[in-house]
């Protein structure tokens, strides 16, 4: 193959995965699509451009007119997520973390967090930003029946660890973290509180989970492309009133983390902030209402979900167990389902020890519900998964009724522009 051959074939190879996802149903938990107005955003001349700094204080020329998108996104931000402080440049989450870690601890410092094996991030553990920061980790004990920390052990485990910084948040984030409760402990002896809402940052801004930074997170940080439904990228926000701590954050970030910091992706946060204050809550609400459906209707299809008793859910993810802890269930009904053109993520449950062998499955509703799917909708969606799963119905036949299914689907809501899903695919 020559070279041009070899660019013909990767833009084939992104035009079907593009197909993948246009007639399939996409339901990992972190994945979200662009509105047709932030499409536009990102696929902008700022692409190609560098501005290193904050607005008003650049060590490059050329940045007026950026200078006034990034302001008006750091105000909007403030806005969307109710506080005094917000940086909008980081490339990510996990850059998000990376940054705040820099600004609230010291390499050999102490933190608390949760356990990968218990749904926290790889970010929040030894082989991620934490061991990239240097610090000396200790997770909280769990209650894996309510699927948080244990409230009076982990407030046992701060008081004797005595760590510089408490950090809260998972992967696997199903219910509100107890979060009053367990960051008067951190203060008490001294942390800070940080909240990594990563997966859940839409539903805080959307007022339907809980509100970190008025329950004691002193920063909290995010992706701004998981239920927050914006480009790749992150955020780190702060109600604190220490301008100190405002500085020390943004130097975190620039010069932390980032050099130049992807302007076309700040530019798309910029439009998505917008069209979230428009249309947020009612996008929010729609994703958890839809998240509770889709419990409560694989349950009654025959499937084991996770914290029945909590009523499956109060995020925007549901949690499903298919066999044996380290028996490879998940794995293989994560395979099973692409094959009928259901798009999912296998995933460790408390008690399995195995990353490549777990016994679950997590589900999101982000997509679908902005594909314009309800509640009723995800009765159909149960029962694909019946069909592929329970009923061991071939495949092929599964992915065609689904394609079919998702035909009806096609069109982005909640933003200005309403327009196709999955632009220019033949
Ligand atoms: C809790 C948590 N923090 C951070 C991240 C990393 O986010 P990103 O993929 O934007 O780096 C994730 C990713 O899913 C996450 O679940």
């Amino acid at each position: 193959m020559d070279n041009r051959q070899v660019a013909d074939k990767i833009i084939e190879a992104i035009d079907s995965s593009g197909r993948h996802y246009r007639d399939s149903l996409p339901m990992i938990a972190s994945e979200n699509i662009l509105s047709p107005l932030v499409r536009r955003a990102c696929d902008s001349d700022l692409h190609g451009r560098y501005a290193e700094g904050l607005p008003g204080k650049r060590y490059y020329q050329g940045c007026d007119d950026f200078d006034t998108i990034e302001e008006m996104g750091i105000s909007s931000a403030k806005r969307v997520f109710n506080c005094r402080f917000a940086n909008i440049q980081s490339t990510s989450g996990t850059n998000s973390n990376m940054g705040a870690l820099k600004s609230l601890t010291k390499p050999g410092d102490k933190i608390t967090a949760v356990s990968t094996a218990d749904g926290g991030h790889i970010s929040h553990a030894r082989m991620g930003a934490v061991g990239v920061r240097g610090l000396d980790l200790v997770t909280y004990p769990w209650d894996e029946d309510r699927m948080e920390p244990d409230i009076d052990a982990a407030s046992e485990m701060i008081r004797s660890e005595e760590p510089a910084l408490a950090l809260f948040g998972q992967s696997v984030f199903l219910f509100p973290t107890p979060l009053e409760e367990l960051a008067d402990v951190a203060h008490e002896v001294g942390a800070k509180v940080m909240y990594d809402a990563a997966h859940v940052l839409g539903l805080v801004a959307g007022g339907q989970f809980q509100d970190p930074l008025k329950e004691g997170a002193d920063v909290m940080t995010g992706s701004s492309h998981k239920t927050f439904p914006g480009p790749q990228g992150g955020f780190v926000l702060s109600d604190s009133e220490d301008e100190k701590l405002h500085r020390r954050l943004n130097s975190g970030i620039f010069p932390g983390v980032c050099s130049s910091y992807h302007l076309h992706h700040v530019a798309g946060k910029t439009v998505a902030l917008s069209e979230f204050e428009e249309f947020g809550e009612s996008y929010s609400r729609d994703i958890v209402k839809n998240a509770k459906a889709l419990g409560a209707s694989l349950a009654a299809e025959g499937f084991d979900v996770l914290a029945e008793e909590r009523g499956f859910t109060a995020s925007h993810q549901v949690v499903t167990r298919h066999g044996e802890i380290d028996s490879g269930a998940g794995r293989y009904a994560a395979a099973k389902l692409e094959e009928a053109g259901i798009i999912t993520n296998m995933n460790m449950l408390p008690g399995d020890t195995k990353a490549l062998a777990p016994s679950g499955l997590r589900l999101g509703t982000p997509e679908l519900t902005r594909v314009g799917m309800g509640v009723d909708d995800m009765q159909d969606v149960a029962r694909f998964f019946a069909r592929a799963l329970l009923e061991d119905e071939a495949p092929s036949s599964v992915k065609a009724d689904v394609a079919e299914f998702k035909g009806d689907f096609q069109s982005v809501h909640y933003c200005f522009e309403p327009g196709s899903a999955y632009p220019g695919l033949q």
